[in-house]
């Protein structure tokens, strides 16, 4: 048994955190798929590539090298040898990654190589697509939501924490809702619950009960 548990849903669900402590209770590796779009998507903008531009986006995620040093919360992402870079959580790339991260060619590439990086188990991975498209044959699949008001309002609380400056909430619910409508209207894999899933509504709950449930959804299936 390769020991892999997905964790899909929208931006601000509270997916990040939860797949990150479950990988620390477990001793499992963890994937931010989400990190790989955008750091493809921050290379685009630095090299002033159109991120409409399939074929460019294409050509520059084959030559990104991916891999996952440590374990639980101690997992770092290493693009080409170097970390993946803190800019990668900056507005700019909020409002670019969606349409980086919609083309065909990009979304194969980018499977590969998660894949890959999934290959050996003992891995937990977050994303739009692990537990459709990604690892269908996963033992659990998690699909985190929470009300569009709630998610809206925990991203911008982190936009104030960093200091960003020019964003309101209004501003950010609305970038949400359009790569909502982006990430989950797109032709190629976009965000849908694996029928097969378990869906954790995270909008009135601590991060200690998303946590137990999680544990709890997955110790039924015999991981623990
Ligand atoms: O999880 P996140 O909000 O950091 O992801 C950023 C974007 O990357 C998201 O808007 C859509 C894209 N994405 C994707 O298309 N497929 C994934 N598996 C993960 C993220």
């Amino acid at each position: 048994m390769k020991n892999i548990i997905t964790i899909d849903g929208p931006a601000g669900s509270g997916k990040s955190t939860l797949a990150k402590e479950l990988a620390e209770h477990l001793g499992f590796k963890y994937l931010n798929t989400g990190a790989m779009y955008r750091a493809l998507t921050l290379l685009v903008l630095q090299k002033n590539i159109d991120p409409d531009n399939e074929d460019l986006c294409e050509k520059i995620a084959s030559k990104m090298a991916f891999e996952i040093q440590g374990k639980g919360i101690s997992s770092i992402l290493f693009i080409n040898g170097k970390e993946v870079p803190t800019e990668i959580k900056t507005e700019i790339v909020d409002k670019n990654v969606s349409f980086v991260s919609k083309h065909v060619g990009v979304r194969s590439v980018m499977a590969q190589k998660q894949r890959d990086l999934g290959l050996k188990g003992n891995i937990v991975v977050e994303g739009r697509d692990a537990g459709t498209k990604i690892f269908p044959d996963a033992e659990s699949k998690i699909f985190v939501t929470a009300s569009i008001e709630e998610r809206a309002r925990r991203r911008y609380e982190e936009y104030k924490k960093k200091g960003v400056l020019g964003v309101n909430l209004e501003k950010t619910k609305d970038n949400m809702k359009k790569r909502d409508d982006i990430d989950s209207n797109r032709k190629h894999s976009p965000l849908t619950r694996a029928k097969n899933s378990i869906v954790i509504d995270t909008t009135d709950m601590t991060k200690e009960e998303q946590l137990n449930k999680t544990i709890e959804i997955i110790s039924r299936k015999d991981i623990l």
